[in-house]
């Protein structure tokens, strides 16, 4: 392994990073993927729905920001691959910005235009959910501007359920923006059935 390729954080579990041989694969990030990442971060398609495209600086610190994010709670957003190649991330963070439903962990995806249209980000994010209970995370958030039809398909796809009464103004967005009101996704893992003896019948029954 050279420099570049040596992971900045530890490697998620086989049952997120995915089978080898799988189109999508989640993996710690690299130094390699900065510039792929800054590529898709300055793609004003990619950050319709954003206030401004990332300028490479800005790009790189969310990288650092991540895998910080990663030595501090042992999950984060991690490094998708698509057919073997960088193609944005998926993944877990805290959000703490001042709001009813806050702090929580958000479920979270950017991927570069070439790798939309192809199921990748909700492969990887319903390897995500599903993985969320071993991080002691009991409910998980989603949530995007209004007009981001796209992210919020893909929360419906993994199973989230959108919950109106919290839709919200994203207070980091400012004032006045089309971007500040938000529709908020919630998903909780399936309670296990209840045993016999919380059901109230004979073990036998
Ligand atoms: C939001 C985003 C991740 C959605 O990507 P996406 O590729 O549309 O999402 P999915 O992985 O669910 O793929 C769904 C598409 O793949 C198709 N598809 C193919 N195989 C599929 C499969 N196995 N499973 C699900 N969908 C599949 C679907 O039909 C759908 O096609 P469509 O584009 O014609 O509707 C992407 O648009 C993006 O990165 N946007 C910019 C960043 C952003 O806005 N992030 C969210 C901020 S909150």
């Amino acid at each position: 392994m050279t420099g570049t390729e040596a992971a900045l954080h530890a490697e998620p579990a086989a049952a997120i990073a995915g089978a080898a041989g799988d189109l999508v694969r989640l993996r710690a990030w690299r130094d390699a993927d900065r510039a792929p990442f800054a590529a898709l971060n300055a793609d004003a398609e990619v950050m319709r729905h954003f206030p401004a495209p990332l300028s490479p600086a800005q790009s790189d610190a969310m990288i650092d920001r991540i895998v910080a994010h990663h030595h501090r709670h042992g999950f984060g957003l991690w490094a998708l691959e698509v057919d073997g190649r960088f193609a944005g991330f998926v993944g877990l963070s805290t959000a703490t910005f001042d709001a009813p439903f806050t702090p929580a962990v958000e479920i979270g995806w950017r991927l570069a235009r070439w790798a939309w249209g192809r199921g990748a980000a909700t492969t990887a994010a319903r390897r995500v959910l599903d993985a969320a209970p071993r991080f002691g995370v009991d409910e998980v958030l989603s949530f995007t501007a209004t007009s981001n039809a796209r992210s919020a398909a893909v929360m419906r796809r993994i199973g989230m359920v959108r919950d109106a009464d919290s839709d919200f103004e994203h207070p980091n967005v400012p004032e006045g923006s089309a971007l500040r009101p938000h529709v908020l996704y919630r998903w909780r893992p399936s309670a296990p059935p209840p045993t016999t003896r919380e059901r109230g019948m004979p073990p036998s029954a």
